[in-house]
């Protein structure tokens, strides 16, 4: 008999079960892959470890300019891919580490829920059947798959892939298409266009990167574009097969060739096979519904990560599994969903939190917005010869509050932190001008937007 069964081991899944047996909660977290879920194994950090690594090659490319001689560089991707999977083992096995110095039990099964008596709740993990008296739901996301055409078989067959599948690739393919361009799509990208792949992204809208600050996401593209990617805008991939992506733009059919494609069209909720009927879960398209606790509408059962589609990121996850637990000890605590900072982890990377101009826009918020290029900065002049990063501030024009920032430069992902808490202090311009920002950062063009 547990206080607290977890289902589900990712960064929503694990912490919970560190917070929880800290509050003193006899825990067991059931996974049936493996610890850091989808983040840690075939996310966020795998996909790191590999742009680092271009980072790394496309530094010592440019290193001429930094007066530096490096003669041909170049870049093992199976020697990356490795490096990628000792990083991740190594993660995996602080997580596992971490249950086990919490006396946490961790059954490497599926956990499927069967049902509720008066012991509790009963969840059968392989063989065995465990009982608790709460229960945490985080089985997170997966790739959304819609029939396309020959999708099915070009998965089977290995000529598309997703983001699972294209980090374990030994070998990088001469020509990649990728289908999405949101965060998964550039990031991926970004990697192999680095290495040198011919990269072309197809996009059913007219832009890339999603709700990205506009300005932002057209920087980005012409950056992209002038790096040797290709962008098909307003495509509608009608079949991915034999070699083939075949989309529609502009009412004509066309077509391009590649050799691997990469499918990264967006993430659902994994709510199928874990037994949410069996105790009346209630859904919203596929998602579980939750308040900001976390509590779903069955009393003693709580879901936290992608699993309630909110805001699908790791970060979200890792503090909505934060806040359920306090809610299960007692502890006042509330989810704030309007400070959540997000990064493409692009190179140059994109970081933003709050309300861009778009948002404001269709809000009819009355705002001002002040732009700056990095180029203020002593320090990004220092670190990039041509570099043309630039950040801007949404402020609300009434009361001065700090409605937003968006980044375009590296350190963006380091310095977003500090603008989600102005962002949700609800800190006026005054406020923050008063702060002492270290010198030389590229950190302090942020300040200097707030004098613009
Ligand atoms: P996404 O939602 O970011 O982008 C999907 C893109 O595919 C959209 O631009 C959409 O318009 C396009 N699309 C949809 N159907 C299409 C079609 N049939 N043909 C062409 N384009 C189509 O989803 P993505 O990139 O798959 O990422 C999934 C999730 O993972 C997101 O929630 C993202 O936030 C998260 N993630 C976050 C990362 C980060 O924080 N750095 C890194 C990787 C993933």
């Amino acid at each position: 008999m547990y206080d607290l069964i977890i289902i589900g081991g990712g960064p929503a899944g694990y912490n919970a079960a560190n917070r929880a047996a800290e509050g003193g909660l006899k825990t067991c977290v059931v996974e049936k892959r493996a610890l850091g879920g989808v983040c840690l194994n075939e996310g966020c950090v795998p996909t790191k470890t590999l742009i680092h690594s271009s980072k790394v090659l496309e530094s010592a490319k440019h290193a001429s300019v930094y007066g530096v001689t490096v003669e041909n560089a170049t870049l093992d991707h199976a020697a990356v891919v490795k490096r990628k999977d000792k990083v991740v083992k190594t993660l995996v096995g602080g997580v596992a580490a971490q249950m086990k110095a919490g006396n946490i039990d961790v059954k490497k099964e599926e956990g499927v829920i069967l049902g509720r008596t008066d012991e509790g709740f009963e969840v059968q993990a392989g063989a065995e059947k465990l009982v608790g008296a709460r229960l945490l739901i985080c089985t997170g996301s997966e790739p959304t798959l819609p029939p396309i055409d020959g999708l099915y078989d070009s998965l089977a067959n290995g000529f598309a892939l997703t983001n699972r599948e294209i980090l374990d690739l030994t070998e990088a393919p001469k020509r990649l298409a990728v289908v999405g361009g949101g965060v998964i799509g550039l990031e991926i990208s970004s990697y192999f266009n680095a290495i040198g792949t011919e990269v072309t992204v197809l996009e059913m809208l007219d832009h890339i990167a999603g709700p990205t600050e506009r300005e932002i996401s057209e920087a980005m593209k012409k950056d992209f574009i002038q790096k040797g990617v290709k962008f098909l805008l307003g495509a509608q991939v009608t079949s991915i097969k034999d070699g083939k992506v075949c989309y529609k733009m502009n009412g004509e059919d066309a077509f391009v060739e590649a050799d691997k494609v990469l499918v990264s069209i967006g993430r659902r909720a994994v709510t199928k096979g874990v037994g949410l009927e069996n105790i009346g879960v209630l859904l919203d398209r596929g998602r579980i519904v939750t308040d900001d606790q976390l509590r779903t509408n069955v009393p003693g059962v709580w879901a936290a990560g992608d699993v309630n589609g909110k805001i699908m990121l790791a970060h979200t996850a890792y503090r909505e599994g934060e806040v359920a637990v306090n809610d299960m000890l007692g502890k006042k605590d509330r989810m704030d969903y309007l400070s959540i900072p997000s990064v493409i982890y692009t190179h140059p990377e994109v970081a933003s939190v709050g309300e861009t101009t778009e948002s404001a826009k269709e809000k009819g918020l009355d705002v001002e917005i002040r732009k700056v290029s990095l180029r203020f900065s002593g320090r990004y002049l220092a670190e990039n010869e041509k570099g043309q990063g630039f950040l801007k501030v949404i402020i609300d024009k009434q009361h001065k509050k700090i409605l937003g920032v968006h980044i375009y430069g590296p350190y963006a992902s380091e310095m977003i932190y500090g603008c989600a808490m102005m962002v949700a202090r609800e800190m006026r311009v005054q406020d923050v001008q008063k702060f002492v920002f270290p010198h030389p950062t590229v950190g302090e063009v942020i300040r200097e937007a707030l004098f613009g």
